[in-house]
């Protein structure tokens, strides 16, 4: 349940997921409002073996002496993972460093994630992530399984290995392949008419290349754990939110099943670990493109919740209209969903030459939402680390919209005067689908100028909807340019190529590419909300962003920046937090809910001004003075008195409500480092000079070697959140959270502000004796507000405390 609404627009509309049990969320029709309501599933098992270790004692402790500062990284994180850790695990089990292993280029902090492998198959939930530094590990977390291992698929009967089976059967099927096989109509009807010959060739080609076309054969009964088909069938039926289309898989359930395509990935090289065959699945009801299947094991909880057991799954990607889900569904019949993450995430929330650097005529950056300010021309002032060719360049090879056209062209570049560019595709969708190239865009033409009027007027309810597609050269614009702001003040934070960030060209400084923001205006999906879909680096993140008829005229929730900054943060959290190739890090629980809570916290922190005022989330589009949570963020605890034991309430379940106890815990601590560190007006450090260095300017401090650190207290925190994201383990709870970020101030500052941070936790409850017993996977559990420091300070007196 990622949903930007909240119940004081929707009435309990949000309730908490049962491990294991579907959870629907209704549609709310509030007074004739029709208010769309994205359907989502999140939940799974709880890892009670899960720790995050931040300090020295608890890793030397584990007998880990320091390696060579010199030593690669890499073999310490080998070597620490070898002698310390899988030394104690069963000889099945062994693990994998993944490809998005990074060292961060500013704390010089390299940041190792490392899968677990069982009987060769991966352990969905088996992760760590070592943070190593100078040839120290400075902290890790592991949740790897440390039970008995199952024997591996020695039985035939039991188990088939697919890869093998395939080529066998692919074999058989070519060769008994009837050239003019019947063609049922209904396949007409659905367009999937096959043509015998192109077929055969595509088999032949298959067949010779990769051994790569599978098709089950009959003989194969559905409760053979090599035939996935019926566990992705009962998944699709559960994860649809189309009623029709549930009962339509459950009635004719082998029609579905045998119209599904399987063929195998092949991968370019053969990775030396053995990477476990992986599928891809055509014609799969409901799914927008072929899911990607794979074979691995997952970890529950056994009876009483003390350890966890390995059970054979199916591992789904798949992606629909309004959903993203990674699950993990039982091999074996029933097909239980073990666990589900959705990687999107709501918030309520031709060529043509070069010509000038661009303008718009924009809610300015800082300027949350249309009643606070008025509109201003700005400059494409773009961050020249950040975006070395502006906002409007784009390779011809990796811009989406030239994929399979032969070019004319010797350029590299191509320049746009709409808002197409590396960063971002922002355009309308009033549709609500898919399709996003050919959706409407403006074009500024020559001048590049996004100068468009905008002054909706109040219309009867029926007309809202046209009065407000009148502006949406104006929305477009204004999404563009706050989107690309994002990226370059969070690109100087850190969320670079490497850390996972989104670009579809990476200027050959590492990481995955292809993956800008696909970014729609007004999208037509539904009313009220916003949402963001984060896949693993690589893929495009897709924001909608939707209109708010809270009012009239309409709001559009393009033009609050506080709404887009949160969507956008949910791409940074999930792609910083275990990896950019994990998206499945903070699903559900304490987790999901911190996802949550950092959108909130960075929204609120970039639109605060040096005057400490409090500030609510959406007020604007959600018209509505509090704005769309429970509190306004604030100082003060009778105004906002949330705190880690908040969480034990009812009604704090889900994500959001989660979030915004932890977005508040987050103001109150960066007001600590503001009280020490005073205040920076603005949050963007200085531009690179002509030899690539960054000056210190007023932004960092003056220090000739180190990592930079900024020097006021608002930049410093956002700067110790995006670290801490870095560090902190997949799937982290609020204490986990909070380590990292102390570790953060220890790797970036030596530990400066360690007081001053566990001053901020603790006044809310999450001090160091806070605790928390019976935790659930929704977010349940009995937890204990915590108030006490470290001994290092307690003579420690806040300026705000001593002038009481
Ligand atoms: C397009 O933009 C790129 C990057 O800014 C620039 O190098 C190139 O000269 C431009 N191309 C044209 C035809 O103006
Ligand atoms: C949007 O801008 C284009 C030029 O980019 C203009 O032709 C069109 O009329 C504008 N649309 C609206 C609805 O104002």
């Amino acid at each position: 349940m990622r949903c930007f609404l909240t119940a004081s627009l929707v009435v309990a509309s949000l309730a908490g997921h049962v491990y294991g049990h579907r959870h629907v969320a209704p549609t709310s029709l509030e007074e004739g409002r029709t208010s769309h309501r994205r359907k989502s599933l999140g939940f799974g098992p709880e890892h009670p073996h899960a720790v995050f270790h931040s300090t020295p004692y608890q890793i030397q402790t584990n007998g880990f002496t320091p390696m060579d500062p010199a030593m690669d990284p890499l073999e310490v994180a080998r070597i620490f993972v070898e002698d310390v850790l899988m030394g104690k695990l069963s000889e099945s089990s062994t693990y994998r460093i993944r490809g998005d292993s990074y060292t961060d280029k500013n704390t010089g902090v390299t940041h190792v994630y490392v899968r677990q492998l069982v009987n060769g198959l991966e352990v969905a939930d088996g992760d760590m992530n070592i943070n190593i530094k100078d040839g120290m590990v400075l902290s890790y977390g592991n949740s790897f399984f440390n039970g008995v291992t199952p024997e591996p698929f020695t039985n035939v009967n039991a188990f088939r290995d697919p890869r093998q089976e395939a080529c066998e059967t692919m074999y058989n099927s070519f060769m008994s392949f009837q050239p003019t096989h019947p063609v049922d109509s209904e396949q007409i009807i659905m367009g999937q008419a096959p043509t015998p010959s192109a077929d055969i060739h595509e088999a032949q080609h298959l067949l010779h290349d990769n051994c790569g076309l599978m098709s089950f054969p009959e003989h194969l009964n559905s409760d053979d754990m090599s035939d996935f088909r019926p566990a992705l069938l009962q998944f699709m039926a559960t994860a649809t939110p189309n009623a029709d289309v549930a009962g339509d898989i459950l009635n004719r359930f082998t029609h579905h099943k045998d119209s599904m395509k399987v063929s195998q990935t092949s991968h370019f090289a053969p990775s030396h670990d053995e990477q476990p065959i992986e599928f891809t699945v055509d014609n799969v009801p409901d799914a927008v493109n072929p899911v990607k299947a794979k074979l691995a094991y997952i970890q529950v909880p056994t009876e009483g919740g003390e350890t966890t057991e390995l059970h054979l799954v199916w591992k789904f990607e798949v992606e629909m209209q309004d959903n993203w889900y990674e699950t993990s569904v039982s091999a074996t019949a029933p097909h239980k969903i073990i666990s589900v993450v959705d990687w999107a995430s709501d918030a309520p929330i031709p060529k043509v030459p070069q010509v000038v650097p661009a303008t718009y005529n924009v809610f300015k950056w800082g300027i949350n939402d249309p009643a606070v300010g008025s509109r201003s021309i700005e400059k494409e002032n773009f961050d020249s680390l950040a975006s070395p060719v502006g906002w409007h360049a784009i390779p011809y090879a990796h811009d989406p919209s030239f994929k399979g056209v032969r070019l004319t062209t010797n350029d590299f570049y191509r320049n746009t005067t709409t808002t197409w560019g590396n960063n971002v595709f922002a355009q309308e969708n009033w549709e609500g689908q898919n399709a996003y190239i050919y959706n409407y865009r403006p074009d500024a033409g020559s001048k590049n100028e996004f100068h468009y009027e905008y002054d909706p007027q109040e219309t009867e309810k029926p007309d809202a909807m046209d009065e407000a597609q009148k502006y949406i050269n104006t929305t477009i614009t204004q999404l563009f340019y706050t989107t690309n702001m994002v990226h370059d003040l969070y690109y100087r934070y850190g969320f670079d190529e490497v850390a996972g960030n989104f670009q579809q060209y990476n200027f050959g400084r590492g990481g995955a590419e292809n993956d800008g923001v696909i970014a729609n205006a007004q999208d037509g999906s539904g009313f009220n909300n916003a949402n963001f879909m984060t896949p693993p680096d690589g893929q495009n993140g897709r924001m909608r962003m939707y209109l708010w008829n809270t009012a009239l005229p309409y709001r559009d929730g393009d033009l609050e920046a506080g709404i887009v900054i949160h969507e956008l943060s949910h791409g940074l959290s999930t792609r910083l937090t275990g990896g950019p190739a994990n998206s499945g890090c903070l699903g559900w629980g304490e987790s999901g809910g911190m996802g949550e809570g950092w959108g909130d916290f960075l929204a609120t922190t970039i639109r605060s001004n040096k005057i400490y005022s409090d500030y609510a989330m959406g007020a604007w589009a959600a018209n509505r003075e509090s704005g769309i949570r429970n509190y306004v963020y604030s100082l003060d605890e009778t105004v906002n008195p949330s705190t880690y034991k908040t969480l034990d309430k009812p009604g704090y379940w889900g994500v959001h409500a989660i979030g915004e106890v932890w977005a508040e815990i987050l103001w109150v601590v960066s007001q600590k480092l503001i009280e020490k560190h005073g205040y920076s007006d603005d949050l963007f450090p200085p531009a690179p000079l002509e030899d690539g260095t960054v000056p210190a300017g007023d932004f960092y401090r003056p220090s000739k070697k180190g990592p930079l650190v900024p020097k006021y207290g608002n930049s410093l925190i956002v700067q110790l959140v995006l670290n801490g994201m870095k560090l902190q383990t997949c799937r982290p709870s609020f204490f986990d959270a909070r380590d990292a970020i102390i570790q953060a101030d220890q790797v970036l500052t030596g530990g400066e502000n360690f007081c001053e941070l566990w001053a901020g936790f603790s006044a809310r409850g999450l001090g160091q004796d806070a605790s928390v017993i019976n935790r659930t996977p929704w977010g349940g559990g009995v937890r204990t507000n915590g108030y006490s420091v470290p001994p290092a300070c307690k003579d420690y007196v806040t300026p705000k405390e001593a002038s009481i």
